[in-house]
């Protein structure tokens, strides 16, 4: 099934790769576009997709390895989702979520209150992972003034996290790189160090590296003061910033610290929420930690539409909101809760419970993670590292130029033997769709195993 392309094209009637190549290099933006080589760059068509599988302009077929953009959960190419888009627009396709609601809207933020741990019951729909992350520092800084606290609005957040691209969500992230010529808030973020636990120093336990990384967060709060600091946005895996999964007790003793310093705590799970470690959410069930706020998107619809969300927990509504003075929450979208992105979700998680994805990744990961960890067998990767159906390899060479190529090299080797995989500097992501079988996750590693010979052996040449 999954072999010959969906949908074949009327070649006679439809633009070619090439033409639709032409015009996305003349007229379209794209995110992230290298702006020395604007016209130059060049973005692979993709024209179709089914299961787990893409097939190119050109009609060859990947794995799609990163799962879309760590989002395609359920997989592409599924009939019943298309089917309830298409009834909800029937039906009704738009209303103001500032003065009206809707049916999709009203049961998925129930559903969603019933998802997330302990009190999250409060939800603000968005249009994806940046504007939630905005949603949740913005809410902060309204609880702290409705609550006479106008100077307790510093964000602690950390290096390699990735937030997003509005100002505030650019603002918090921690990607170097990712700031060289935009502006971004400086006066409201302080950045904790990178907490990969590749990166101590040697001779160092794991569980050293853990203390100094709670002793960064101390630190922190007795330079600025608690009285300053309103938040504290933590992925539970940095997933943009190379997979890494902080030491284990990290989560729990930073959150600890938080909770006794009025600090709110922000868990942006736009990555790990909807099944990428086999749960709902990562926070409670993985982590052990019930944050004040959630931010979540991507897998929420399995990408089929844009939808995010910042869900709230009830002890900060109810303090945001019986202080007996008149204030209202300016803060939301034209496609706040949109009802057909709210009607995919609904069917997404159904999807989700009824073929129980949730189980099938706990059930998979072992294998998952054991061909991951293999692949440290190649004298070109550093550290093979992940948690869930999410997987990074860290790979390095004797200079740092030719380090810095490994993730694009790699990204080349298995494009051409037809699989996707997401380069990061010297690194490579994984996140595929959750739906992945045993059999696909081999053919995946063994693609990948061939790719890694073949740069080592380019590199050694
Ligand atoms: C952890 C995290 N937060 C927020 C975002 C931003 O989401 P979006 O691109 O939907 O705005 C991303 C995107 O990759 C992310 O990985």
């Amino acid at each position: 099934m999954t072999k010959s392309r969906p949908f074949p094209k009327d070649r006679a009637n439809e633009p070619s790769a090439e033409e639709l190549l032409e015009w996305d290099r003349v007229h379209q933006i794209h995110p992230w576009a290298a702006m020395d080589d604007w016209r130059g760059y060049d973005n692979m068509l993709i024209d179709a997709a089914q299961g787990i599988y893409m097939w190119d302009g050109n009609g060859k077929r990947y794995i799609d390895g990163p799962g879309g953009m760590w989002c395609t959960q359920i997989g592409y190419g599924r009939k019943d989702m298309a089917d309830a888009v298409t009834d909800q627009m029937m039906k009704l396709a738009y209303t103001s979520p500032f003065t009206n609601t809707s049916e999709p809207s009203a049961l998925l933020a129930r559903k969603l209150a019933e998802l997330a741990p302990g009190d999250l019951n409060n939800v603000l729909f968005t249009t994806g992972g940046s504007t939630a992350v905005d949603t949740a520092l913005r809410t902060m800084q309204y609880f702290n003034n409705r609550r006479g606290l106008r100077d307790k609005k510093m964000i602690l957040a950390r290096e390699k996290g990735y937030h997003g691209s509005t100002y505030l969500a650019h603002s918090v992230t921690g990607k170097e790189r990712d700031k060289s010529h935009f502006d971004f808030e400086t006066r409201l973020v302080h950045f904790l160090p990178d907490v990969n636990p590749y990166r101590r120093p040697k001779g160092m336990s794991v569980e050293e590296w853990c203390d100094a990384k709670v002793a960064d967060l101390e630190a922190a709060i007795s330079l600025h003061g608690a009285d300053k600091i309103g938040a504290f946005i933590a992925e539970p895996i940095l997933a943009s910033g190379g997979v890494v999964v902080p030491a284990p007790g990290y989560h729990k003793r930073t959150w600890e610290i938080c909770r006794a310093n009025d600090i709110l705590y922000i868990s942006d799970e736009v990555v790990t929420g909807f099944g990428r470690l086999g749960h709902w959410f990562a926070s409670e069930k993985v982590f052990g930690i019930q944050p004040d706020m959630i931010t979540c998107a991507k897998g929420l619809t399995s990408g089929y539409l844009p939808l995010g969300a910042c869900i709230i927990s009830d002890r900060v509504m109810e303090q945001m909101s019986d202080l007996g003075k008149p204030s209202s929450y300016t803060n939301g979208y034209t496609y706040s809760a949109h009802p057909v992105c709210c009607a995919a979700a609904l069917k997404n998680i159904e999807i989700i419970e009824d073929e129980k994805i949730l189980e099938h990744v706990r059930a998979i990961t072992p294998y998952f993670q054991a061909r991951l960890h293999a692949l440290e067998r190649f004298d070109i990767v550093g550290d093979a590292r992940g948690m869930g159906l999410l997987g990074c390899i860290e790979c390095k060479a004797d200079n740092l130029e030719a380090e810095r190529e490994l993730g694009s090299k790699i990204d080349d080797a298995c494009e051409e033997l037809g699989l996707l995989v997401r380069p990061l500097i010297n690194m490579a992501v994984f996140s595929p769709p959750l739906i992945i079988t045993e059999a696909q996750i081999d053919e995946m590693f063994d693609i990948l195993e061939r790719a890694l010979q073949k740069v080592q052996d380019e590199l050694n040449a």
